[in-house]
């Protein structure tokens, strides 16, 4: 069985210095193409639904990913990404999700860690791993192309991280340092002096959200930095549409949805093989992690 947990998938990626794709797989077509790559390459890899579209999806969909996962040779976790609630998280891991992020990163310090702690206290003895975020990275995903500010004043304060991950004993930290979620506006620049000192002082995975948009410079330094677990969402949906509507073109407009979404996941799955390159993803054991 090859459905892990965040903590599992992670634990090696300090040590080797390599960070796990998290990628957005809602729907049948990325999901099967980010596996699929996955799996020719024998790389572990995440994928994600954001707690906010699972409400409106239909649960079958959760036990085919299940399915399929816990058939597949290669580690995968199946994690809730942003659930906005204790309610949110406990409707991920009765879908089955192996992981859930709570983030309470918009609450005042206090509320985020009892928020946190209540998620965490619940998720660990199913073997659930819980993220959360502390500092908050701003924007959404979603059609808001025009562009997402990084804010500066909500950059993670590494005392703060420290004192929160001792507090909630989460398996994973997302921080703040320098990223936006969805489409940047201007030339993103990541705090590296500011992630080395969080990662001196917090001894678990730590999570670089908004990765869409960086460089492979910044990827490898963040790496390099000690991130374990990059999230990449907007790129994916961009650059599959983006070929999908130039494939049409070159069609003269005449091309039929098999052979789009035959695009669709060929794209899909050069852009998951870059970012495994870029992230320096390293196959995985399944022996070594299990029982962790
Ligand atoms: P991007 O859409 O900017 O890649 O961010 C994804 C993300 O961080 C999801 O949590």
């Amino acid at each position: 069985m090859a459905l892990v947990n965040l903590k599992q998938i992670l634990l090696e990626t300090r040590t080797k210095k390599y960070a796990v794709p998290s990628v957005g797989a809602d729907n049948h077509v990325l999901f099967e193409a980010v596996l699929r790559q996955a799996e020719e390459e024998n790389k572990p890899v995440i994928l994600m639904i954001p707690g906010f579209l699972v409400k409106d999806m239909d649960p079958r969909f959760f036990e085919y990913a299940r399915l399929r996962i816990i058939q597949s040779p290669v580690p995968v976790c199946l994690h809730l990404d942003h659930a906005a609630s204790y309610e949110e998280c406990m409707n991920g891991i009765k879908y089955g999700f192996s992981s859930v992020m709570i983030d309470g990163s918009s609450l005042p310090f206090k509320e985020n860690v009892a928020l946190t702690k209540r998620v965490v206290e619940a998720a660990r003895p199913c073997g659930i791993s819980v993220e959360a975020e502390i500092g908050h990275v701003a924007g959404g995903e979603g059609n808001d192309n025009d562009g997402n500010e990084v804010d500066v004043n909500a950059f993670t304060d590494p005392a703060e991280a420290k004192e929160f991950v001792e507090l909630t004993h989460v398996d994973a930290l997302a921080i703040a340092f320098g990223t936006v979620h969805g489409v940047y506006k201007g030339v993103p620049e990541l705090k590296l002096e500011l992630l080395d000192k969080i990662r001196a002082l917090v001894d678990i995975p730590i999570v670089m959200h908004g990765g869409s948009g960086l460089s492979d410079e910044d990827f490898q330094n963040a790496v390099a930095h000690g991130i374990s677990k990059i999230n990449f969402c907007t790129g994916l949906f961009l650059s599959t549409t983006e070929a999908a509507r130039a494939a049409i073109e070159e069609h003269n407009n005449k091309m039929q949805l098999p052979a789009v979404l035959g695009v669709i996941n060929q794209a899909a799955r050069k852009e998951i093989a870059h970012l495994f390159e870029v992230y320096n993803t390293q196959p995985v054991a399944l022996a070594d992690i299990a029982h962790k």
